[in-house]
C-alpha cells in the first residue's frame, strides 16, 4: 500500500516528482555521486554538492551528473553555495548551474547570499529553488528574491547548524506561506514523522546517509557516526571560522573548538575578514577532504549532527529510506 503523507508533504512529492518527502542533503565532502543517486533511486531526492563531486571525488562536473543519471532515472538536485567570495568562484558556480540545467537538473538548494540570479535561471526552465535558512531574516531575503521553498536548518543539524529548534523555526516561518523543509536531527522514523505531522513539507537528512553503504567516507568515519551519542556532538569554529557540528574526537579535543585571538581579530575587521574567510574556505576544503577519506583515523575531523543518537547501523540508502517512511519502525 502506498504511504499517505500529510497535505504539504504530498504537495512536495507532486511538485518534485518524487515518491517520498525526503531530501538527501548536500554534504561537503561526503556527497559522492553514488550516494546522491542512491537517495533518488530510493524515492527521495539526492542533492549533488559540486565541490565534493569534482574536487573530492574527482569527477568532471558534467560527467558526474551523467554518471548519476546512469545510476538512476529519478530526479536529482544541486546545491549552490552562492556566498559572494571571489569573482572566480562566482563564475565557476554560474557555469556549474548552467551545466546542471543543460543536463536536466530542475531542483536547486541555495545556501548563503542572494539567490535572485539562480532563481531567474532555474525558473526560466520551469525548475524550483529552495533556500537554506536558519532564521526569519534569511527566509525573508530568500523569498524576496523569488525562491519556492525554504530549507529550515535547525540547532540539531550536521554542517552549519542554526540557533533554533525544529518547532521554533516552524512557528517562526510558517506564516510566510512557503513550503518548509526540516533540516537537522532526523535519524529515524519517529523524528521524520514528527516533522511531517508538525506541518513541514519534507525532511532533509545528511548525517544518516553518511552511515550508508553508498557513501564513500572512510569506514572509521561511518563507524564513528554509528558509535556517537548526542552528547558527543560539539560545535567547532576551527573548521571554517563559524561553528560547525563535529564529533568530539581526541583530535578535536587536542585542537580545541574556539577560534584563537588572531583569527577573531581578523574576522572582526571589515576588510580583513575577506582574507580570513578565504583562508578558512581553502583550509577547510582541504582538511575535510583528507579527514573524510583517511582510514587511519588520525585526522578525525568528522562533521555530524545530533541525529547520531538514532543511527545504529550502516545500511543501504534504500533500507534507510524505507525505515524512515515506515511509521512503525
Ligand atoms: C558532513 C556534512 C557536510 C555538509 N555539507 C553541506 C554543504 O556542503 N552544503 C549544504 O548546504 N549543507 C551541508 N550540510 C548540511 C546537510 O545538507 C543537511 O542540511 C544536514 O546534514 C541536516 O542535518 P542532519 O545531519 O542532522 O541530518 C552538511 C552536513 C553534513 C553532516
Amino acid at each position: 500500500m502506498r504511504t499517505r503523507f500529510p497535505a504539504p508533504a504530498q504537495a512536495f512529492c507532486e511538485r518534485l516528482g518524487v515518491d517520498y518527502p525526503l531530501i538527501g542533503g548536500p554534504m561537503y565532502p561526503c556527497s559522492n555521486p553514488e550516494l546522491t543517486a542512491a537517495v533518488s533511486a530510493a524515492g527521495g531526492i539526492g542533492i549533488l554538492q559540486p565541490i565534493s563531486l569534482t574536487y573530492v571525488h574527482g569527477h568532471d562536473f558534467r560527467e558526474g551528473i551523467r554518471l548519476m543519471q546512469r545510476l538512476t532515472d529519478r530526479p536529482i538536485g544541486m546545491n549552490a553555495l552562492i556566498e559572494k567570495s571571489s569573482r572566480r568562484y562566482h563564475e565557476r558556480m554560474r557555469t556549474w548551474i548552467d551545466i546542471a540545467l543543460e543536463e536536466g537538473v530542475r531542483f536547486f538548494v541555495t545556501s548563503l547570499g542572494k539567490p535572485d540570479w539562480v532563481v531567474e535561471r532555474v525558473h526560466a526552465v520551469g525548475g524550483l529553488v529552495y533556500h537554506d535558512v536558519t532564521e526569519l531574516k534569511w527566509a525573508r531575503i530568500g523569498l524576496d528574491n523569488g525562491v519556492d521553498g525554504l530549507i529550515c536548518v535547525n540547532n540539531r543539524a550536521g554542517g552549519h547548524a542554526g540557533p533554533k529548534s525544529m518547532q521554533e523555526l516552524y512557528d517562526e516561518l510558517r506564516r510566510l506561506g512557503a513550503p518548509l523543509v526540516c533540516a537537522g536531527g532526523i535519524g529515524g522514523s519517529g523524528d521524520f514523522w514528527q516533522a511531517l505531522d508538525t506541518g513541514y513539507a519534507a525532511c532533509q537528512l545528511g548525517t544518516r546517509f553518511i552511515a550508508s553503504h553508498e557513501c564513500r567516507a572512510s569506514d572509521v568515519y561511518k563507524q564513528a557516526v554509528v558509535d556517537a551519542g548526542e552528547s558527543d556532538i560539539v560545535l567547532s569554529e576551527k573548521v571554517t571560522g563559524v561553528p560547525v557540528s563535529v564529533i568530539n574526537t581526541d583530535y578535536i579535543r587536542r585542537q580545541g573548538t574556539a577560534l584563537g585571538g588572531f583569527a577573531r581579530w581578523m574576522l572582526a575587521g571589515e576588510r580583513r575578514k575577506h582574507w580570513m574567510r578565504l583562508f578558512y574556505g581553502l583550509k577547510s576544503i582541504w582538511q575535510l577532504k583528507r579527514s573524510s577519506l583517511d582510514d587511519s583515523g588520525e585526522q578525525d575531523y568528522w562533521q555530524a549532527g545530533k541525529s547520531v543518537a538514532d543511527i545504529h547501523d550502516i545500511r543501504s540508502c534504500e533500507s534507510i529510506v524505507q525505515s524512515l517512511i515506515s511509521r512503525e519502525a
